[in-house]
């Protein structure tokens, strides 16, 4: 339930306030939050902004400015399937906080930011959190991450139609400034590790945009509870993919057949990377994390699918910059961005690189940004 004052007056004031949410950068743990495992997101400093002022009536208007697209529903109509894709993320999650017994009232939202939508760094969820942020501050009320992370989750399997985990949610609603964030999607317990500074993170958006509702990413999560259901038929006590090991997959690799088996192993190996890569932050030891990303972009594109043509030219590409210890895709998969680790004494000359060999590529200056570790979602003053 939520916490503070209902302070209605609010939502019908003329004032104008700012939030923003960031988007999320996974560091490695892919495919992994909804088979109650681990994550070790980042967030950086591209932004979802919503500008919120109240209106009298009970109604949400929303203007999307990169989309050139507007829209308006009525707080408490669940008929969400007649809106545009980008305004059931918003719908989803003012029904999913009214749920949570959050008093809405009507707001008019422009929304606007520089985060590449469907690249693989988490715009629907910055979405979800910058709206849920300025709903919740209209109405006066707060919510700790944890219920504020999964309000947001739920808006998006609910609403949205996208069977994600809570991931790139939780990250965004609690990241920390400077430090990537083990999160167990179990408990919902995190940890906290700073990014070392010799290190910079370079992100490359391969320009192939994906929509989950209708890439394989729904049919990669049925996958996992088919097998999920298979291994429960050698030991009940399996819950998810989380509470198998390597061997235990193995003994069962003819009841699950060779698609089921791959990916499982993607899920059970990439827990273990994850928790590994936490260590070598916390070590500092880059070889080993440098390792560990490789090792997950190929049981990403062997095992689980999801690489697409135009990542993998660009794991080739980065794979032969001086200085980069290692790449892999970053998100959901079929398309959307690449993350490389790389020297930071290296990093001018690996983004160069990729403007001019990739853009060699897709005939135009591909989309390159270096991670800045950024905090959470929350209202802010416009300079
Ligand atoms: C998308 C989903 C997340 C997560 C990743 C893959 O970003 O929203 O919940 O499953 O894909 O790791």
């Amino acid at each position: 339930m939520p916490n503070g004052s209902h302070n209605n007056e609010n939502a019908a004031s003329a004032v104008t306030r700012h939030f923003r949410a960031p988007g999320r950068i996974n560091i490695i743990g892919e495919h992994t939050d909804y088979n109650d495992g681990f994550v070790l997101p980042t967030n950086t400093a591209l932004y979802t902004t919503v500008s919120a002022v109240g209106r009298a009536d009970y109604c949400i208007s929303a203007t999307s400015e990169a989309l050139r697209d507007r829209g308006k529903f009525r707080l408490g109509n669940n008929k969400l399937s007649t809106m545009p894709q980008w305004l059931t993320y918003i719908a989803g999650v003012a029904a999913e906080l009214e749920k949570e017994g959050v008093p809405l009232t009507g707001a008019a939202l422009d929304i606007d930011g520089d985060l590449p939508i469907g690249g693989g760094l988490s715009s629907s969820a910055s979405l979800e959190l910058a709206t849920a942020r300025a709903f919740m501050a209209l109405a006066g009320v707060d919510l700790d991450i944890d219920t504020l992370a999964t309000v947001c989750q739920l808006a998006e399997i609910h609403h949205a139609g996208v069977n994600c985990g809570i991931m790139d949610q939780y990250s965004v609603a609690g990241g920390k400034p400077g430090a990537a964030m083990l999160l167990d999607c179990r408990s919902l317990e995190t940890k906290f590790v700073a990014l070392p500074d010799t290190l910079s993170m370079v992100v490359t958006d391969s320009g192939v945009k994906h929509q989950h509702p209708e890439s394989g990413y729904n049919d990669r999560a049925a996958e996992c509870m088919k097998a999920v259901s298979l291994l429960q038929q050698a030991n009940s006590g399996v819950r998810a993919l989380r509470d198998v090991n390597t061997d235990q997959l193995d003994a069962e690799k003819s009841r699950l057949g060779n698609v089921l088996y791959r990916r499982a192993r993607h899920v059970v190996s990439e827990n273990t990377r994850t928790l590994a890569a936490y260590s070598a932050l916390a070590e500092g030891d880059v070889i080993a994390l440098g390792a560990l990303v490789r090792a997950s972009h190929d049981s990403l594109r062997d095992d689980y699918d999801v690489s697409c043509k135009s990542i993998e030219m660009l794991i080739e590409l980065t794979a032969g910059c001086d200085g980069v210890i290692g790449s892999r895709m970053v998100g959901g998969g079929f398309g959307g961005c690449v993350l490389s680790i790389v020297e930071k004494k290296a990093t001018e000359s690996v983004v160069k690189r990729i403007r001019t060999d990739y853009g060699n590529i897709i005939g135009c200056e591909p989309w390159v940004h270096v991670v800045s570790a950024a905090g959470a979602a929350g209202e802010f003053e416009p300079e």
